[in-house]
């Protein structure tokens, strides 16, 4: 081409800029194989703990009617002893029946997020599954590291009106941004020698005309106005290599804006906190 107006150099800046980009492609999409493959096994095993626990329900309570049936007499006091403990194993196996379901309910949202089945918009009550998110969060927060004591606030505003969101990413959205919370905190928990630091998590959703506005909000370390710049940026991440894909709050704003047509506000003060306003409409499609 005589009149082409690309030099040289740009064509080639143009052409690593592209195999950057498909490097980064090829990343998330063996990244979301690689989620839907762990997912689909762990569904396995999870199986067999909650089949596992209910045939166990059915254990104790068949135990219970041998022991009423017993002809040797045993003292009133020993007989309360063993009830109170099938009344505690009855309890941790209900908890562990929840918590299975629970935790199959996860990876089908990673299975049929990573199969990119049509998306659904369900009217759903938020402040259960923001509720759950949190709970999950902190939980496995607490699972994963040591000493990890914070205080959750939650406040969610009374007979609030389902919204239409497509339920599993919505949550992963919150999941997401209440993760990065408490990472926060758990690094400054970490930094710090101020015995009097008490660190926590609010969570806030209220209605404000014709949308939903859910605010989080840590104590954190916060965040300098460049980390700020680069928080929706894949691959952007703080953490030690090996421990974030930097992927989380890219997946949030594609969530939150793009899907949800929603907003999302940052505020955060370096050393200080970090508050992220969620704002989106209760009806997303017309
Ligand atoms: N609440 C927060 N407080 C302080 N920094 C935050 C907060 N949320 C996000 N960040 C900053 O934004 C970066 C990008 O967040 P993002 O969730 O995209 O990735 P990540 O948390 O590093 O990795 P991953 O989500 O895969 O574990 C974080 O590494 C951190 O520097
Ligand atoms: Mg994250």
């Amino acid at each position: 081409m005589e009149n082409s107006t690309i030099t040289n150099e740009e064509l080639q800046a143009k052409v690593k800029n592209l195999e950057t980009q498909l490097k980064k492609q090829e990343k998330m999409a063996s990244l979301g194989m690689l989620s839907a493959g762990i997912a689909h096994e762990l569904q396995n095993p999870l199986n067999f703990v909650i089949n596992f626990s209910k045939i166990s329900i059915q254990l104790i309570a068949d135990l219970q009617d041998a022991i009423d049936n017993l002809r040797v007499s045993i003292s009133a006091e020993e007989a309360s002893d063993i009830k109170e403990m099938m009344g505690d194993i009855h309890e941790n196996m209900n908890k562990i029946i929840e918590n299975g379901n629970r935790a199959t309910s996860i990876i089908r949202g990673i299975l049929l997020s990573s199969r990119g089945k049509e998306d659904e918009f369900i009217p759903t009550d938020i402040s259960m599954l923001v509720h759950e998110y949190v709970w999950l969060s902190y939980h496995a927060m607490r699972a994963n590291y040591k000493n990890f004591n914070i205080a959750v606030q939650e406040n969610y505003e009374k007979e609030l009106p389902k919204a239409d969101v497509v339920p599993q990413d919505f949550s992963r959205a919150v999941l997401n941004i209440v993760n990065n919370a408490c990472y926060a905190v758990w690094k400054r928990i970490q930094g710090t020698h101020d015995t009097g630091y008490k660190p926590s998590v609010a969570i806030n959703l209220c209605q404000k005309g014709d949308n939903l506005v859910l605010s989080i909000r840590d104590n954190g370390i916060g965040m300098s106005e460049e980390v700020k710049n680069k928080i929706y940026d894949n691959f952007f991440t703080t953490k030690p290599v090996g421990q974030g894909t930097g992927l989380g709050m890219g997946i949030v704003k594609q969530i939150i804006v793009d899907k949800h047509k929603g907003k999302i506000e940052v505020e955060s003060v370096e050393g200080d906190h970090t508050i992220f306003i969620l704002t989106f409409p209760f009806k997303t499609q017309k």
